[in-house]
This record gives structure tokens, C-alpha cells and sequence, in this order.
């Protein structure tokens, strides 16, 4: 087909004909939102670098599920920040922690409401690294332990999906023995099988209070320069028995998103991270970008390249404008 036979601009002229042949959709069913939790009482900070995100604590979280389940958004991912850090993360799998409190409120409080839980140890280790050190470096074996016990307990607490973000080897595999020892065979990991050494985490470390105190992670993250190695990562994953993928972050790896999506028939999760969330909402403050277009440009690109699911900040005013 050649123009004149074929005219592209046929099929664009209304909304209606556009609708029609439109190849990518969003819907609420599937974005996830991070929600911080922090200690104390009616605490709700803004996150300085995340306007419109918020540090909330334990007892705000039955209202912050309402407000999600009236706008279409059924899924939350939970980070926590501890009262105490120390060297080993302690907090990390204490009963009585945070995540495993606010995880308790969330499912007493509503129980239609998806409880995701990041396993990891900075937001818990006085270092702020994601493992246990031995001379000042993560020791991957000593902290398979540490993140299994983690996850057993967010799934105790009554997690619906445990997330390990940590990218230490043969987590998967450790965690999904953890739990089928312990009758948790059912519940779901989702893994962050490729996660970059990423500066767009910048503002999530305001967030979640978790900056390496020296050094940085790029002796367990990926190096944003590869990408074949994701293949090799996922694979990994997948064997080990992951249930859900993840690529982290999103925008400025769509090619992998795609990549993973051509290879594996898991589902696909893509992680929107804090600074790419950060750089719009910068952008739109100052007038300089419609923030609502690209936004909605953003997240469809994402579904575009072959996510399944989004993680977002941005869950709440995309769940809102798909209402409209
Ligand atoms: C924990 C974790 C991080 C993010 C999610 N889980 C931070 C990091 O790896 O430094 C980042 C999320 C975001 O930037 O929105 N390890």
C-alpha cells in the first residue's frame, strides 16, 4: 500500500477512529503505588524532592487505602523507614517493624487492597548499603539469609507479593525456599530481576532515608551500559522462581523492557523510579511541559515497549484522569 491508495490520516481524523485502532492502553488494574511509611503518629511529610509524594505513618494508611480504592488503584508497594538503623538491618524482619505493621493496618483495615513489599536492607542498615559488609563490602551470601528472613516476615505480617530490590545473587531461589518451608507456597515473587546502578534514584533516597554512607551500589546493581546481561539476570530469576519480572527503571530502558518482553512469557513489571518522576514534575512546575500529557505520554510508553504492570508515583493522577 502507497500513497494515494493508503492515507494514514484516514484512521486519525476523530477521536472516535482513533480510539478504534489505538494499540496500547493504560488502566488502573495495573499500576502500583509506592506508599513510604514512617513512624509516629498523623505524620504526612512531603518529600522534598517528590512534590505530591508523601512519608506517612501507620495510622494514616486506612484512609490512604480508601481514597486508592476509590480512584481504581488497587495495588501499593511499601517502603519503610525504621526508628533505628543498625549494621545488619534488624528492622528489616522485626515483628514488630514498620512495613510489617503498616502491612497488618493495610490488610485489617482493607482487604481488597494488594500489599507489594520491597525486601531490601539500606532503608534498615546504619550504612545504608543493601547487605551485610565484610570489609566494607556487600557480602551476597550472608545477606540471602538476612533478605529471606525479611520476606518471611512481610509475608507472616500478611503480604500479598514479596519484591527483593537488593540484587544480590540467588535471592530468589533463597527467599522462595523460605517461604514453601514455611507453608507460604502461595504467595508471588516479584522480582527486581533488572535493576540498574541508577542516579535516578536520587530522590527515593530522600524519600526512604537510604544513601549508601560511603561508596555506591554499583557493585550490586547493574551497569546501565548492558544489556544483554538483563537477559542473563532475568534468566536467572525465572529458573529461580520468579513469578513476576521487573526492569528498573523505566524510561531510560524501554529497549530492555522490550527485550525481556520478546524472551520470557513472565509477566513484566517496570519500576517509574523517583527522579524520573522528579524530572516531570520539575519540568511542568516551571511551565516549560504540559506535566498531565507526559505523563500519560510516559506511561504509555512504557506499556508500549511490553510492561504489563507500572510502578508509579504517578498512580494516583493517572488513575484520576482514566476515571475522567
Ligand atoms: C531499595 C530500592 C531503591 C528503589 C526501590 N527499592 C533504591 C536504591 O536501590 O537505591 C528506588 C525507587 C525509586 O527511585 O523510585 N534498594
Amino acid at each position: 500500500m502507497v500513497f494515494p491508495e493508503y492515507r494514514p490520516r484516514r484512521m486519525r481524523r476523530n477521536e472516535a477512529l482513533r480510539g478504534l485502532i489505538r494499540e496500547t492502553t493504560l488502566s488502573a488494574d495495573q499500576l502500583i503505588y509506592p506508599l513510604f511509611i514512617v513512624p509516629g503518629k498523623k505524620v504526612k511529610n512531603e518529600v522534598r524532592s517528590m512534590p505530591g509524594v508523601y512519608q506517612i505513618s501507620v495510622d494514616q494508611l486506612a484512609s490512604e487505602a480508601k481514597e486508592l480504592l476509590s480512584i481504581g488503584v488497587k495495588s501499593v508497594m511499601l517502603f519503610g523507614i525504621p526508628e533505628k538503623k543498625d549494621g545488619v538491618g534488624s528492622g528489616a524482619h522485626d515483628k514488630d517493624g514498620i512495613v510489617q505493621r503498616a502491612i497488618r493496618e493495610l490488610k485489617n483495615k482493607s482487604s481488597e487492597l494488594l500489599v507489594i513489599t520491597d525486601v531490601c536492607l539500606c532503608e534498615y542498615t546504619d550504612h545504608g548499603h543493601c547487605g551485610f559488609l565484610v570489609n566494607d563490602e556487600v557480602d551476597n551470601d550472608t545477606t540471602l539469609e538476612i533478605l529471606a528472613k525479611t520476606a518471611l516476615s512481610h509475608a507472616r505480617a500478611g503480604a500479598d507479593i514479596v519484591a527483593p530490590s537488593d540484587m544480590m545473587d540467588g535471592r530468589v531461589a533463597e527467599i522462595r525456599a523460605t517461604l514453601d518451608e514455611n507453608n507460604l507456597e502461595m504467595i508471588p515473587i516479584m522480582s527486581y530481576a533488572v535493576k540498574y546502578a541508577s542516579a535516578f534514584y536520587g530522590p527515593f533516597r530522600d524519600a526512604a532515608d537510604s544513601t549508601p554512607q560511603f561508596g555506591d551500589r554499583r557493585g550490586y546493581q547493574m551497569d546501565p551500559a548492558n544489556s544483554r546481561e538483563a537477559l542473563r539476570e532475568a534468566t536467572l530469576d525465572v529458573d529461580e522462581g520468579a513469578d513476576v519480572l521487573m526492569v528498573k527503571p523505566a524510561l531510560a530502558y524501554l529497549d530492555i523492557i522490550s527485550k525481556l518482553r520478546d524472551e520470557f512469557d513472565l509477566p513484566l513489571a517496570a519500576y517509574h523510579v523517583s527522579g524520573e518522576y522528579a524530572m516531570i514534575k520539575a519540568a511542568a512546575a516551571k511551565g516549560w511541559i504540559d506535566g498531565e500529557r507526559v505523563m500519560q505520554e510516559t506511561l504509555l510508553s512504557i506499556k508500549r515497549a511490553g510492561a504489563d504492570i507500572i510502578i508509579t508515583y504517578f498512580a494516583k493522577e493517572m488513575a484520576r484522569l482514566l476515571l475522567k
